[in-house]
């Protein structure tokens, strides 16, 4: 019985050993609201085996698109940082962190300006990330390097939000160039 018991105690360290290891210090935060960010997002996370956190405001955005740009146009107006669904992941526990977002009137999305207001980006590496419908990162990266307080903010990447399925091999290379592999 110690014997058995002995064993199961050994087996769940190394278990808990292992989850250790594996544990990534890269994270990727997105938000999304018709799923074209979601995918460039699902592909970095799972090239990069990094951890993935989706950005949700409290109260979704209209379905109507029309409606939705006139929102947006205010809240970018104002500055507003709407609440968010959840609690941010603990920033702490990672060095790079990937921020994604879809162009907004050529900003950043509004949930994604509560994120970066809300985070401690201290001393961290983050690194944009955007899709578009044809302005490209415009003022999306500059957004990011004003909010995020004492990070060092790397060149972002945009994709046309209509290719996003067809996006893999142009994130792949991207990736390759940031060499984070075994970060
Ligand atoms: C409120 C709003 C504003 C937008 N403004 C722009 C813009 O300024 N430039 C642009 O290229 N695309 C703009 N778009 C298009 C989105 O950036 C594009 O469709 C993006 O891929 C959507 O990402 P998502 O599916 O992750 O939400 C806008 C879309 C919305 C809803």
């Amino acid at each position: 019985m110690k014997k058995h018991l002995f064993g199961i105690t050994l087996l769940s360290c190394l278990c808990a050993a292992t989850q250790a290891n594996a544990a990534s210090n890269i994270l990727v935060a997105y938000y999304s609201k018709t799923g074209n960010t979601q995918i460039v997002a699902q592909e970095i996370a799972q090239e990069l085996k990094a951890d993935i956190y989706e950005i949700k405001p409290a109260s979704p955005y209209p379905a109507d698109y029309h409606t939705t740009t006139e929102q947006a146009k205010e809240e970018i107006k104002n500055g507003i940082k709407p609440p968010l669904a959840d609690a941010l992941p603990n920033l702490s526990a990672y060095k790079v962190i990937f921020i994604g977002t879809p162009i907004w009137w050529g900003h950043i999305a509004s949930p994604v300006r509560t994120f970066v207001t809300q985070g401690d980006f201290q001393g961290k590496t983050v690194i944009p990330f955007c899709t578009h419908g044809g302005s490209g990162i415009a003022s999306s990266q500059n957004d990011i390097k004003t909010l995020a307080t004492g990070a060092n903010v790397l060149d972002g990447r945009c994709f046309y939000g209509s290719s996003a399925t067809n996006s893999a091999t142009d994130i792949e290379h991207w990736l390759k160039q940031l060499k984070l592999k075994g970060n």
